[in-house]
C-alpha cells in the first residue's frame, strides 16, 4: 500500500494529509507546514522551514527556506523562488508568455515581499527584499529593494 504523505515526510506538518496530494518526485525540508487541499505537483522542491498555504497549487519549482506561500497561490514550473520570500494569497506566476512556447519562468529574490493577488509575468525576476503591491501585475523586473504597485507595475520607491 502506498505511504501516506506523512509517512514520507515525517519531518512536515500537514494541516490535513488526506485533503492534500503530494506526487512522486516532490522534495520538501524538515520543518515545513503545507496546509488542506495543496497540491504538490512532480518535481516541486521545497526548502525547510517553509509554509505552503491551503488550496495552493504548486507545480514542479524551487522554493527556498524559510518561505510563506499564503492560501490559493499558483506557482508555476520552473519558478525559482529564494530564501525567507513572503507571496501573499492569491498569487499567480506565469512561465508561457504567448501561451504556446516557449517558456520563461519568474525569479524572486531573497526576502522579497509579493502582495496579494499580484500576477507575475513569464521571465520577470523581482529582485531581493523587493515589496510588490497588492494587486500588482508585475511585467519587468524589479530591482532589489524597490517598491513596484499598479498594474502594470511600475516601482515607485527605489531602496
Ligand atoms: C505596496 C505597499 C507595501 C505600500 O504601502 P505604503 O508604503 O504604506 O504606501 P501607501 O499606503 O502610503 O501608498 C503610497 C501610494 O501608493 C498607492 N498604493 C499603495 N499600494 C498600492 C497597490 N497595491 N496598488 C496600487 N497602488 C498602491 C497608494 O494609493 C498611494 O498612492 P498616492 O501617493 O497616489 O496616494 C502596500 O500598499 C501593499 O500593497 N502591501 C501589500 C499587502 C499585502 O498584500 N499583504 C499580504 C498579506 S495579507
Amino acid at each position: 500500500m502506498a505511504q501516506s504523505s506523512e509517512e514520507r515526510f515525517p519531518n512536515v506538518r500537514f494541516y490535513n494529509a488526506a485533503l492534500t496530494e503530494v506526487q512522486d518526485d516532490v522534495a520538501i525540508g524538515d520543518g515545513a507546514r503545507v496546509g488542506s487541499m495543496a497540491i504538490l505537483h512532480a518535481g516541486a522542491r521545497i526548502g525547510t522551514g517553509t509554509t505552503i498555504g491551503s488550496h495552493c497549487n504548486i507545480c514542479a519549482c524551487t522554493i527556498g527556506n524559510d518561505v510563506s506561500i499564503q492560501t490559493g497561490c499558483h506557482i508555476t514550473r520552473g519558478v525559482v523562488i529564494e530564501d525567507g520570500v513572503f507571496v501573499g494569497p492569491h498569487v499567480t506566476t506565469l512561465n508561457d508568455k504567448l501561451q504556446g512556447g516557449p517558456l520563461s519562468y519568474p525569479h524572486i529574490g531573497k526576502g522579497a515581499r509579493v502582495g496579494g493577488g499580484s500576477t507575475i509575468l513569464p521571465g520577470v525576476t523581482i529582485g531581493a527584499g523587493a515589496i510588490i503591491g497588492a494587486g500588482s501585475v508585475v511585467t519587468k523586473d524589479v530591482p532589489p529593494g524597490a517598491v513596484a504597485v499598479g498594474n502594470p507595475a511600475r516601482v515607485v520607491r527605489q531602496p
